[in-house]
């Protein structure tokens, strides 16, 4: 099995010779089980997948190329008959996911421990072939479905009934869960880069910030459009707009293997900076998208990831001025040698309905 390879290497270039993996994310990465209670213990030459009783026939069908256990007892003492049974002196862990009443379990049970980050989220990072068609899948259902909202994007919906309504477009292509709520903010709400949708119904020369993501086998997309409805003085709105695209734009065009995250996300801050709207683009520029709706990496200048050949991120700069409305596009890529390829496809010219 490639993955359960890779992360061996990983872990013996970081001298870790006994590693527990308690994520739920990165534990169906490694072993393939999608349920909600599991861990696994790997070394360099053993491992052993742990679940509960109500996983054992699932984790029969799912779990390929490792041991199976079910516990019995309490988690913390389970873990250390493994340990010792594997004679795993220092048990790397992952930092990010365990409590610390956990950890202060496990320490009671004598295991000495070793916090770490970023392992199996480093291979992650880099997606398969197999992976960037699930995640090209799960694109084109969210764009499907954003087709189909087209006829009921007009004045007096709301946005509750718009994100619904999106929401249902993404079922009905086969979406089993959403990477988040729909995001559809109007008006003076579209200035808040993460409105929840209300009751508010769409006006002549409101924007309105449509961002959704679709999933397929488990694998999502994450996308934005931002539509204007005609109005009166819209013309600073249209700026506003083109302002946006052109980051994204330069962004896009930043991308290639090898660049640092950072200088993706300068391509479109410089740009905005320089329109005098620095402030107003308070958040960074995208970040990886696989199993889960967030990874690594990061596309924000505070990153330190570097560009590999097969990531999949977002690019999504916006500008959002307070009381008067916002814009972002969010599209996504897969990064290589000559560039980026644009997974998402719907248009990106402003669209005024
Ligand atoms: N909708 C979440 C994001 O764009 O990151
Ligand atoms: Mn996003
Ligand atoms: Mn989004």
């Amino acid at each position: 099995m490639q993955r359960k390879k890779a992360l061996r290497k990983e872990l013996a270039k970081a001298g870790v010779k006994g590693f527990l993996i308690t994520d739920p994310v990165n534990l169906r990465y490694i072993t393939g089980f999608t349920g909600s209670s599991g861990f696994l213990i790997i070394t360099l030459n053993k491992a052993m997948f742990v679940t509960d009783f109500r996983y054992q026939e699932q984790s029969k069908d799912e779990v390929k190329g490792f041991r199976i256990r079910i516990e019995r007892e309490e988690r913390s003492r389970e873990i250390k008959k493994i340990v010792d049974e594997f004679a795993i002196k220092w048990l790397g862990f992952e930092a990010r996911n365990i409590s610390f009443e956990f950890y202060d379990n496990l320490l009671k049970r004598g295991i000495k421990l070793k916090p770490l980050t970023g392992i199996v989220n480093t291979l992650r990072a880099v997606k398969s072939a197999d992976e960037i068609s699930n995640i090209t899948k799960a694109v084109r259902r969210a764009e499907r479905a954003f087709t189909g909202l087209q006829p009921h994007i007009k004045e007096g919906k709301t946005e509750q009934f718009l994100s619904l309504k999106l929401g249902e477009f993404l079922r009905n292509e086969g979406c089993k869960k959403l990477p988040f709520e729909v995001i559809v903010a109007s008006g003076s709400r579209s200035a808040l880069p993460h409105a929840m949708p209300t009751n508010k119904t769409i006006k002549k020369g409101d924007f309105i910030v449509f961002d959704w993501g679709g999933e397929y086998c488990g694998y999502y997309s994450d996308m934005t459009r931002t539509v204007l409805v005609n109005g009166k003085n819209i013309n600073k709105k249209k700026q506003l707009y083109h302002n946006v695209l052109e980051a994204q734009k330069r962004a896009i065009r930043a991308v290639r293997t090898g660049v640092k995250a950072s200088v993706i996300d300068k391509a479109a801050r410089n740009y905005i900076d320089n329109l005098g709207y620095g402030e107003d683009f308070g958040h960074g520029t995208g970040h990886g998208i696989g199993m889960a709706g967030h990874e690594e990496p990061f596309i924000s200048w505070r990153s330190k990831d570097l560009i590999k050949d097969g990531m999949v991120f977002t690019v999504e700069p916006g500008i959002y001025l307070a009381g008067f409305g916002g814009v972002r596009i969010e599209d996504m890529v897969v990064a290589g040698r000559n560039g980026a390829e644009m997974l998402t496809g719907l248009p990106r010219q402003l669209k005024i309905i």
